[in-house]
């Protein structure tokens, strides 16, 4: 890992230090104890789910897979590590990297599980829910107290030079398995061969992915979360949608693309084209101070644009909108926060913690603030050919044309997503 790396998060630290002194003296609070949690066990059984530290936890020692331990944060204090580290023959015993960061925190390694030691007016936050009652009892601190969770929050919208490093380096990782994937759908490899291509060039295992990498074939691409491998392929190619990231230090990709097949019907290819110059305008667009849904209520108007254009649709913008055409193509937001988390805490929320819901007319939106300089976004502009969204317009006699919307149902959909960091003057593009 790279000095220049390690000084970033040297200075990521410091500034966590500060603002967390800031937040806790504001809230009155002599000490917060953040819990990492820890995998569940599934039913009966000595199998546990895959897992995910706490974001909070996270923020300060970018692990995402560390459990059972606890943060102790006192305003102008060191950060106090308690890390449970079990002698334990069955697993490698759990250690810490030998890096710069770790210098930072009082680190104390425990072979036991752990009240954490705390003093004064004290929060806890995390799950302890998951923890013995004879634990939960003795913790004597606010749980979970509004206003500080929202204030922490806030601190993760806006990215430290540190965090967009990683951001950037996930980004990369993330395009090598894209690439991979793209050669195994020219290959007409299966979904699960496609998958295990991705994994393989973006270096990770399935359990270390930050969220299930979507690998849809033909319809499965109109299939918005689509969950499974198909261990055959399929006999004919028209389209493959792969939204897959990568984890780095903690940090998130979160990039799709959409490629079509030798068996894509005519026009298919030049929608896909069409969708990315979608998603360069409205990259192009994002800076400081612009309102994220007006900036998703662009993505409708210049979706409906395009369906006019590629003669889905021959009535007007305004009518596509009006009459819902767009958001029957286009059912989900145009992106959302990211960072620790793929879905990044605080887009629905102002600055101050009070609520900024998604508008009525678009309730899938998950980011509804002012883009400021700092925060990093997803634009995913998306065009779908879903039979259950359209299935009430087919009942209009809105001008939509029918005969290709059901050449291209077999395609599924088109997604193209990247991550943009919002600068002071506009707009750097994470994803190479
Ligand atoms: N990968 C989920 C999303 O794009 O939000
Ligand atoms: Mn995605
Ligand atoms: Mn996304």
């Amino acid at each position: 890992m790279s000095n220049t790396l390690f000084n970033l998060q040297r200075d990521h630290l410091a500034h966590l230090q500060r603002a967390y002194s800031d937040i806790l003296v504001a809230q009155g609070l002599d000490s917060l104890a953040i819990y990492s949690g820890h995998a569940s066990y599934h039913f009966a059984d000595d199998q546990a789910a895959t897992f995910q530290t706490y974001g909070h936890f996270m923020h300060w020692v970018g692990l995402a897979n560390v459990q059972h331990s606890w943060l102790v944060i006192k305003p102008g204090e060191r950060p106090q590590l308690y890390l449970y580290a079990p002698a334990d023959f069955w697993h490698l015993p759990t250690n810490l990297p030998e890096e710069p960061w770790v210098a930072e925190f009082d680190v104390h390694l425990s072979s036991n599980k752990i009240t954490p030691p705390i003093t004064g007016h004290a929060a806890v936050i995390g799950d302890i829910q998951q923890l013995e009652t004879s634990t939960q009892q003795a913790i004597k601190a606010e749980y979970q107290p509004a206003a500080l969770v929202n204030a922490l929050d806030e601190l993760r919208m806006f990215k430290t030079a540190y965090e967009i490093a990683c951001l950037r380096e996930a980004n990369r990782l993330a395009i090598a398995g894209h690439q991979a994937a793209q050669a195994a759908f020219i290959g007409a490899s299966a979904e699960l061969d496609i998958q295990l291509a991705y994994l393989g060039a973006s270096r990770q295992r399935e359990s270390d992915v930050p969220y299930q990498n979507i690998i849809g074939l033909n319809n499965h691409a109109g299939v918005l979360h689509y969950q499974h491998y198909s261990l055959q392929p399929p006999k004919q190619r028209h389209s493959l949608l792969v939204d897959a990231g990568r984890r780095f230090r903690g940090y998130c990709a979160d990039i799709t693309r959409t490629h079509a097949g030798p068996d894509a019907p005519h026009g298919f290819n030049d929608l896909i084209i069409a969708m990315h110059g979608l998603k360069d305008a409205l990259v192009k667009s994002t800076g400081p101070s612009v309102e994220f849904v007006a900036l998703h209520e662009q993505m409708h108007q210049q979706l409906g644009e395009i369906l006019i254009a590629h003669d889905l649709f021959k009535g007007s913008v305004n009518e596509a909108i009006s009459e819902g055409v767009t958001r029957a193509f286009c059912p989900h937001g145009l992106g959302h926060s990211l960072g620790l988390q793929v879905h990044d805490v605080a887009g629905l929320r102002h600055p101050d913690g009070s609520s900024a819901p998604a508008p009525a007319l678009h309730p899938a939106l998950r980011l509804t603030r002012t883009l400021r300089a700092g925060m990093v976004v997803t634009i995913e502009p998306g065009l779908y050919f879903i039979p259950m969204l359209l299935a009430p317009l087919r009942k209009t006699s809105l001008p939509i044309n029918w005969a290709l919307v059901d050449a291209l149902i077999p395609c599924g959909g088109i997604r193209i997503e990247d991550n943009v960091l919002v600068t002071a003057n506009g707009f750097d593009n994470l994803t190479p």
